[in-house]
């Protein structure tokens, strides 16, 4: 066994693997031995020869790789890990005997850990090149050095030295680390030992700036926290002053991304003339309708005849849940008794549910239309509108505990189920929510009305009554 001692650097290895492969040493014959602690010298663009046991052999012999092999191995040489020499030296050498095209085999097991190693570098370089911070410390009475403190996770510093020279050419600069520091004094780039954390400077005039910055520029309606963390690990989180600012951001967000939201629907309404409806405390329907009636808050009590309350008996087993009262049920006061209610009625005795058995309510108890002509058009209520008379829905179902709850369209089923919630695709099966143990969604009576043909209708016709199926059978 050969043991070839060598500065840990890309530089004194290929000259070490270049004298031991002219001598024909096979990988198991060589104990690759790094020199001092697993600490390259302190030598930029290491020009440092290696210093084998194993003597020049012929200068002249020359051993041909793949172009991308030069590259891989100066990047793979940065890598913590002290087998990569040895694993470096084994690709060489089946490079070089029989094995020319072996980096495109992907699935060989040395091929794979070279192509992982690599990939762990590039990212460690990328992570340096976001996460440096500088902050500015007098300097020379007159100017500043700019400090950094960066623990990178192999050994990638001088690797990414250009790219900061090329950055921050007009700065002076240092960037420590424990390992090694790198400075630029705007014609110099040096290296220097690692020094302890403590070192580092950790306040600015300008960091005030940039938190103040950051918090600005953070959207909490694109949080992704997952990915944030996989951009952002939180190793990375203490030597960036921002971080400190992200639980509190990221806990705020959705209150944030709300006000956004009412914010942009604001436009058109009278944000002042909006507010939460307060049902009595009570369990009584009748005093619960009776309240109802007087409700102003929202604006849409003002184009509506009247508040339509929901319907039925006491005990009812079944909730079905519509929309808003169209323009038939905002004359006549009763919900579902205009087209859409009378093909719900239909189905219901098709499906063999007794309609004196369930109460038929809608999120929104006002009707809200748009004046086109002479007729009187609906409108979908917006979120302002269902969040104002939700209290109302809340308030019926905690009467009624009813042991079925009938979504009709997507305004109901997202009122229980959240925006996610996919009537097409969720329809048809039973789900628990807080208002009852099987909660359903299924199609809205008015989008059977309105079906492009016959056929459709027909068709959107069964499928409903499939769905209703599902519920006569849990009542039966
Ligand atoms: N559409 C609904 O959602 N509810 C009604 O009461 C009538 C039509």
């Amino acid at each position: 066994m050969h043991q070839v001692t060598f500065a840990p650097t890309y530089t004194a290895w290929s000259a070490a693997a270049r004298r031991a492969l002219q001598h024909q040493l096979p990988p198991g014959a060589i104990h690759w031995q790094e020199l001092g602690d697993d600490q390259p010298p302190l030598a930029l663009f290491d020009e440092a020869e290696g210093s084998g046991s194993i003597p020049d052999a012929s200068a002249t012999t020359r051993f041909r790789v793949p172009k991308a092999f030069p590259e891989i191995s100066r990047a793979v040489a940065c890598h913590r890990n002290s087998d990569r020499w040895a694993l470096l030296y084994s690709i060489l050498w089946r490079l070089t005997h029989g094995d020319p095209q072996l980096l495109q085999i992907v699935t060989d097991p040395e091929v794979a850990e070279l192509f992982h190693m690599q990939k762990a570098i590039r990212h460690d370089i990328h992570k340096m090149r976001a996460f440096v911070r500088f902050r500015e410390v007098p300097y020379d009475d007159v100017g500043s050095w700019f400090v950094a403190w960066f623990e990178p996770e192999h050994h990638i510093v001088e690797l990414n030295s250009k790219f900061f020279v090329d950055r921050f050419a007009s700065m002076r600069w240092s960037i420590l680390g424990p390992d090694r520091c790198l400075h630029w004094d705007l014609q110099n780039l040096s290296l220097t030992e690692g020094v302890p954390k403590s070192e580092a400077p950790t306040e600015d005039r300008v960091e005030a700036l940039w938190l103040n910055y950051y918090a600005h520029i953070f959207n909490p309606a694109r949080v992704k926290t997952r990915a944030m963390q996989k951009e952002m690990p939180k190793r990375y989180w203490k030597n960036l002053p921002e971080a400190a600012l992200i639980p509190a951001l990221l806990q705020e967000a959705p209150r944030r991304v709300e006000t956004m939201i009412s914010q942009s629907e604001a436009k058109n309404i009278d944000e002042l003339e909006w507010r939460p409806a307060q049902p009595p405390a009570t369990r009584d329907l009748v005093e619960l309708r009776t309240a109802a009636a007087a409700c102003t808050a929202c604006p849409l009590y003002k184009n509506a005849t009247q508040t339509v309350f929901g319907e039925g008996p006491d005990g009812a087993e079944v909730v079905f849940l519509g929309e808003q009262p169209g323009d038939q049920e905002d004359r006549a006061g009763h919900p579902f008794v205009g087209p859409a209610g009378q093909l719900l009625d239909r189905a219901l005795a098709e499906a063999g549910i007794d309609r004196s058995r369930c109460y038929v309510t809608n999120v929104v108890k006002h009707f809200k239309w748009e004046p086109r002509g002479k007729r009187r058009l609906h409108q979908t209520p917006n979120s302002h509108d269902v969040a104002a008379c939700r209290p109302w829905m809340e308030a019926e179902l905690a009467a009624l505990k009813a042991k079925v709850v009938v979504c009709l369209g997507s305004t109901a089923a997202k009122a229980l189920f959240g925006a996610a919630i996919r009537v097409t695709r969720d329809r048809g099966e039973f789900r628990e929510t807080e208002w009852a143990a099987k909660t359903l969604v299924t199609v809205h009576p008015s989008s059977l009305l309105r079906a492009p043909t016959e056929e459709a209708r027909a068709e959107g016709y069964q499928a409903f009554l499939s769905d209703l199926r599902v519920v006569a059978a849990a009542i039966a």
